[in-house]
């Protein structure tokens, strides 16, 4: 039997904890800040999702010593000139709401014939003094209106190549197995075994 590994994965947001968790072997255990205790709020104040993610492992390692992840995500849209990207949380302001975030995107692309976008997700890994990063992208368009209740963010809007759903219309499988954190999370996971 393989030796458990504990690692933190470092985000307050319950729904990408739950995506994560499901995706990760038995051999690692995944703490959250809750069980580490930290309730703070880590400050995001890179310019790429790359640098966040690095903001946030470098943290809970400096502050608590444990070995961890975090991911940062942003939304690229095409027409958009790749916005909100980085901005993606505070896109229509500094609450981080999603209904608020989602109706400006569909009111900017109101006049727009090219709906292309893309979910990008950086892993940053601080292991054993190591720092690794791990890139998830999932391409596809954004549709005319919300559609689905799953998810979370932005995926009522956000409609991957190939499907007729949304992410909000599929399961969580389903959304892990072609979407950005998926890829990112298996490739993390591929390091770590
Ligand atoms: P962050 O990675 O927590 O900074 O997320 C940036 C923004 O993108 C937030 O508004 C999230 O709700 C949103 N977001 C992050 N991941 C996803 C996802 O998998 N689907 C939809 N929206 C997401």
């Amino acid at each position: 039997m393989r030796e458990v590994m504990k690692i933190v994965f470092s985000t307050h947001n319950k729904n990408k904890l739950k995506e994560v968790k499901a995706l990760m072997p038995s051999y690692i255990e995944l703490l959250s800040l809750t069980d580490i205790g930290c309730n703070e709020d880590i400050p995001e104040t890179s310019e790429t999702i790359e640098g966040n993610a690095l903001l946030k492992a470098t943290y809970v390692k400096e502050k608590y010593g444990y070995n961890c992840f975090a991911d940062d995500t942003g939304l690229e849209v095409i027409a958009l000139n790749n916005e909100p990207g980085v901005y993606s949380a505070r896109y229509a302001g500094s609450d981080n709401n999603s209904e608020a975030n989602m109706s400006k995107l569909l009111k900017n692309l109101e006049n727009k014939n090219n709906r292309e976008a893309r979910f990008k997700t950086a892993i940053s890994l601080i292991i054993d003094g190591k720092e690794e990063l791990f890139i998830g992208v999932c391409e596809g368009e954004i549709a005319d209106k919300p559609r689905g209740n799953a998810g979370f963010g932005y995926d009522p809007i956000f409609q991957p190549n190939g499907f007729e759903k949304t992410f909000a219309e599929m399961t969580l499988e389903q959304k892990s197995e072609i979407g950005h954190r998926g890829k990112a999370v298996r490739l993390l996971i591929k390091f770590l075994s």
